[in-house]
């Protein structure tokens, strides 16, 4: 219940627009995030991070005076960028020039005296301010705090019934869900303030962020997927020193990758619980397939799953950053049937027998590999693309793939939106599942090699499903919602617009309840029948085996 109401926390977010410097700032900002959608993945997390380590994050009173504050900041250096954001309280993320001001910073901040309680001084770069002539009068406006979830489901379809086209429809969701750049700047924040408890134990080590947070498919509100990567100390080569002699660590042995993987987030995890200002409800998870820590990061709002060794999913973010990023229609699209999938709970927070984001964007980069001429390319013509420098290997798999956009040509496939998500309905709606598993290294469908109802190879280990998960009571809901989906676009289309201004039509339509609503009614009703059949079926058997005096089994 604590992270359900977590998530519904308001959280209000700002730039700061105090003068028209700050104005022109945003606005080379703004022709910046345009050219960052171009740049390596690697590029620009290794930015992000770089940016993250000159920041720190501050909890301040109600009515602080944004100037007052501003100035007292720039004692200790000049400042790159701040905002504002509201979670149980207001919060400023302010980024210096200089990672020298942080030391400055840290100089002239105090550990509290606290009266009837004890606090472990573990230093971090989240700070409160406490003086309070900083502050305002009440009477007057604080800080402007920009809202940062997403605005809710009745008011996007209201919102995107009064768009022209489908296809505008589709670019608007995205405007609305995706990740703000505030708020990825707080997510690469809140790895670096971790980073600093891991490095408690590994002084080296770096905390990177992954999945949705980075993979440009994330929503506000979404959780923040971590991975620490020990890679900078243990993959160390030095070299030999002259004379024949080297020396080398010793090391504690452990039984396998995985128990040394169990015992670092075990440790880790103690740390954050006991020491990490703001981290609370830390879950440690060890006996999971992927180990993590689990726990709520209260001053940004974050939910953060913690885990180590895990460069796969690093890998697998990196390739949809880039398949996001060859075409400009695909987050649209994607971002879109995210949406879709969990409003008619396709998709869940809880895990368990639900198709997950992960397996429904590979269906949706694997639909548009399928397009003639192609959207996207397969990950064996990426594979074919790279230079030597993306050569990579984990654990025996060749993950090797291009890093960067410059080989891109124009586009040749120039279906609009409105058509591909038709499309991508139809597809799906008849797509051979019993038989076919969905391939997004080949771009073709492949014969199944297991019995699960939906097959998705795990584009970087081959032999894995990504939705083994899925049961069949899933899958047929998908495909249902495929089929209805795909008749209510045909039946609207472009011109299908009501005759009210609000009244939901195209991708709207397709997010309001009653579509999901039909298609549980009509499994209930299937079910319904199900039970009689069965007691005919025991009926004819008790008869029989009243009959023969043996108990046959139904048909
Ligand atoms: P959200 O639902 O918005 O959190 O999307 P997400 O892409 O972050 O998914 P999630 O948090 O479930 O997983 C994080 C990352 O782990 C994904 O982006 C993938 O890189 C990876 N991942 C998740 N599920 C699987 C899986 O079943 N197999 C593999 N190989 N990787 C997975
Ligand atoms: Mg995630």
């Amino acid at each position: 219940t604590f992270f359900r109401s977590l998530h519904k926390n308001y959280f209000c977010f700002r730039r700061k627009i105090a003068s028209k410097t700050v104005a022109a700032k945003i606005q080379l900002s703004a022709k910046k995030e345009a050219k960052d959608e171009r740049k390596s993945f690697s590029t620009l997390q290794e930015e992000r991070r770089e940016q993250a380590e000159r920041s720190v994050l501050i909890s301040c009173p109600p009515n602080i005076s944004e100037t007052k504050f501003l100035k007292h900041m720039s004692r200790h250096g000049n400042i790159n960028n701040c905002f504002f954001y509201e979670s149980f309280g207001i919060y400023a993320v302010v980024e210096f020039s200089e990672k020298e001001s942080i030391a400055s910073l840290r100089e002239a901040t105090s550990i509290p005296s606290i009266q009837h309680e004890t606090a472990v001084p573990f230093k971090t770069r989240l700070l409160s301010v406490k003086a309070n002539n900083f502050s305002l009068p009440s009477s007057q406006p604080s800080v402007q705090c920009l809202k940062q979830t997403p605005i809710g489901i009745k008011e996007l379809i209201l919102k995107l019934s009064r768009e022209d086209s489908i296809d505008q429809q589709l670019y608007s969701l995205m405007e609305e869900y995706q990740l703000t750049e505030e708020n990825i700047c707080l997510r690469f924040l809140v790895c670096s303030l971790l980073k600093d408890i891991a490095a408690a134990y590994f002084p080296e080590c770096i905390i990177r962020p992954f999945g949705s947070s980075v993979n440009g498919f994330g929503k506000l509100g979404c959780d923040l997927d971590m991975f620490l990567d020990l890679d900078a100390i243990s993959g160390r080569n030095i070299k030999q020193a002259g004379g024949g002699l080297s020396l080398e660590y010793q090391l504690k042995k452990t039984a396998s990758e995985r128990a040394a993987t169990q015992s670092i987030l075990s440790v880790i995890g103690e740390c954050v619980d006991q020491f990490g200002p703001g981290c609370v409800g830390v879950q440690k998870i060890l006996n999971a397939r992927c180990p993590l820590v689990r726990f709520a990061h209260q001053p940004s709002g974050f939910q953060c799953d913690l885990t180590a060794n895990n460069r796969v999913a690093m890998k697998s973010s990196e390739l949809l950053y880039l398949y996001g990023g060859l075409d400009k229609r695909v987050r649209a699209m994607v971002l879109s049937l995210r949406c879709w999938a969990r409003t008619h709970g396709l998709t869940s927070t809880i895990p368990g027998a639900w198709l997950t984001n992960f397996s429904l964007t590979a269906m949706v980069i694997f639909f548009l590999q399928r397009r003639s001429p192609a959207v996207l390319p397969t990950l064996d013509q990426l594979r074919d693309l790279a230079g030597p420098g993306d050569k990579c290997t984990i654990e025996g798999n060749d993950c090797t793939f291009v890093s960067d956009f410059s080989w891109m040509q124009d586009q040749k496939n120039t279906e609009t939106l409105e058509h591909l998500l038709q499309e991508f309905f139809v597809f799906y709606g008849n797509f051979a599942f019993s038989r076919m598993s969905v391939n997004i290294r080949k771009g073709k469908e492949q014969n199944k090699p297991d019995t699960f109802p939906l097959h998705i190879q795990n584009p970087f280990e081959p032999s894995l499903n990504v939705s083994k998960n899925v049961n069949a009571t899933q899958l047929e809901r998908l495909v249902t919602l495929c089929q209805e989906s795909a008749w209510l676009l045909q039946e609207g289309g472009a011109s299908g617009r009501g005759p009210a201004r609000d009244s939901p039509w195209g991708m709207a339509a397709l997010l309001l309840p009653s579509l999901s609503q039909s298609v549980r009614t009509k499994g209930r009703k299937r079910k319904a029948r199900e039970p009689a059949s069965e007691r005919i079926k025991s009926l004819l058997d008790s008869l029989k085996s009243g009959k023969n005096g043996s108990s046959a089994k139904p048909h």
